[in-house]
């Protein structure tokens, strides 16, 4: 599909801010997530590393490897070419020293391509993200609840309850400004605390479970459409489809016309010009006869 209008840039996303335009973001991780959320005018798609729990079958982020990434990626590229794309480096793919991580970061962008990589982290990793940025690739930085290190958290546990915490996230966020970050997704983040934060900074917000007071949201695409089964509803999701009802629904209604015959029907059939089947056993008939 050719592009038809070009996609957004992180200047222009950082004008949203200041026009209080808040920005959409939505995952998808193939082909036709990528040209349905392009076609309904998502600001920016997230190839997200959700990719691992919602495509692949796997109960966290921490299996997916920089290949799936790069796999996934480029599908999405291919089916949304005017929409800004942001790739996930998966897990531990940007803690083994600059050069390893900007081998990643290559691949991402010349293999995925992507328009910038998506990093999960605060302070700890600053350095990593002012090397990226310095190499010419946009960096969206994501604190709060970071999926990548859900076992050294403890869980899937809402951030920035207390005082103390919201010091270390508002520190988080102002070191990955500083180091050039374009934007932050605040992942679970209380509502106070992400609005402040977002107040802090020049650069977008972008929460997810994060409230009301951020520059834009981002959902995972199969949260918004309940595309799973069974589906676990989450209380900072609102969900606009029940997607996985109506694909079960449908496929048990093609087993059940297959099963009693009435599928295919007389519209689903190509005929053949008369005297086709008669022109077979006729040739198969002189077949036998000349044989004997
Ligand atoms: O991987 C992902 O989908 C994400 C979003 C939840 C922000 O990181």
């Amino acid at each position: 599909m050719a592009a038809t209008k070009k996609p957004l840039n992180i200047v222009k996303m950082k004008k949203m801010k200041e026009n209080k335009d808040p920005i959409t973001m939505l995952t998808a991780y193939d082909y036709p997530s990528a040209v349905l959320a392009e076609e309904a005018g998502v600001d920016i798609i997230l190839v997200g590393d959700s990719l691992g729990n919602a495509v692949l079958g796997y109960n966290s982020t921490i299996p997916v490897t920089i290949d799936d990434m790069v796999y996934h990626s480029r599908a999405v590229a291919r089916g949304a070419q005017s929409t800004f794309i942001v790739t996930d480096m998966p897990f531990m793919t940007y803690h083994g020293g600059i050069d390893e991580s900007l081998k990643g970061v290559r691949r991402i962008m010349q293999e995925g391509h992507a328009h910038a990589v998506k990093l999960e982290g605060g302070a700890e990793i600053a350095d990593t993200v002012r090397a990226v940025v310095k190499a010419g690739v946009p960096v969206l930085g994501h604190i709060g609840l970071t999926p990548q290190s859900v076992n050294q958290i403890g869980g899937f546990r809402v951030q920035g309850k207390d005082a103390a915490d919201a010091k270390r996230l508002l520190e988080d966020a102002k070191a990955l400004e500083e180091a050039g970050a374009f934007a932050i997704v605040l992942e679970l983040v209380t509502e106070a605390v992400a609005e402040a934060i977002s107040n802090e900074l020049s650069i977008p917000t972008i929460g997810i479970g994060a409230g009301r007071g951020t520059d834009g949201q981002v959902l995972v695409f199969h949260d918004v459409l309940q595309y799973a089964s069974p589906y676990m509803p989450k209380r900072f999701v609102k969900t606009y489809a029940d997607v996985g009802t109506i694909i079960r629904d449908s496929i048990g209604n093609y087993v059940q016309d297959v099963k009693n015959k009435s599928f295919p029907a007389e519209e689903h059939v190509f005929t053949a010009e008369d005297g086709v089947v008669d022109s077979l056993y006729g040739s198969s008939k002189a077949k036998v006869e000349n044989r004997s």
